[in-house]
């Protein structure tokens, strides 16, 4: 006789613990899936953001990577780095760093400037 419960195919139980799995599946992958939006109009609206709230620091024409210690880093030397991700913008601008006023940007806002900034990644 065997230890583990047995469900009829058909059973009530069988059928819950099924759609309890699936519903786990999509919430597991809806949250990996809003943070990777890079498609055209999300990076025309960071491209936007950027020009309206970075530009003056970041995208000077020919501006590279920051200069000393206190310079300010283009944003495709930005994206450029080797190691660069897209979650590493958005963590960037998550923590409010204190070299850089605060933009008071929303969750939306911050991943539009990821995939924008991202975008210039050659
Ligand atoms: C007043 C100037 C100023 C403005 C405006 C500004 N930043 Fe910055 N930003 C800086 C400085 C200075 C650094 C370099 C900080 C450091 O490396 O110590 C920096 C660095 C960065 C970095 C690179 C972080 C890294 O990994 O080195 C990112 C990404 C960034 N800014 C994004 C933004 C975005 C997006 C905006 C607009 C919403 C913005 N910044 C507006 C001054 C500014």
């Amino acid at each position: 006789m065997s230890i583990w419960p047995r469900f009829s195919g058909t059973s009530a139980a069988h059928k819950f613990a099924r759609l309890t799995c699936v519903v786990f599946a999509v919430a597991a992958v809806l949250p990996a899936a809003a943070h990777a939006q890079t498609d055209a109009d999300t990076i025309r609206k960071g491209h936007e953001l950027a020009i309206s709230l970075c530009a003056e620091c970041h995208l000077n024409p020919g501006q590279g990577e920051k200069q000393g210690a206190l310079g300010i880093p283009g944003f495709s030397a930005v994206a450029n780095r080797p190691l660069q991700t897209y979650d590493g913008v958005v963590s960037w601008l998550a923590s409010i760093p204190p070299m850089m006023p605060n933009h008071n940007l929303s969750q939306d806002e911050m991943h539009a400037l990821a995939a924008y900034i991202m975008s210039l990644r050659k």
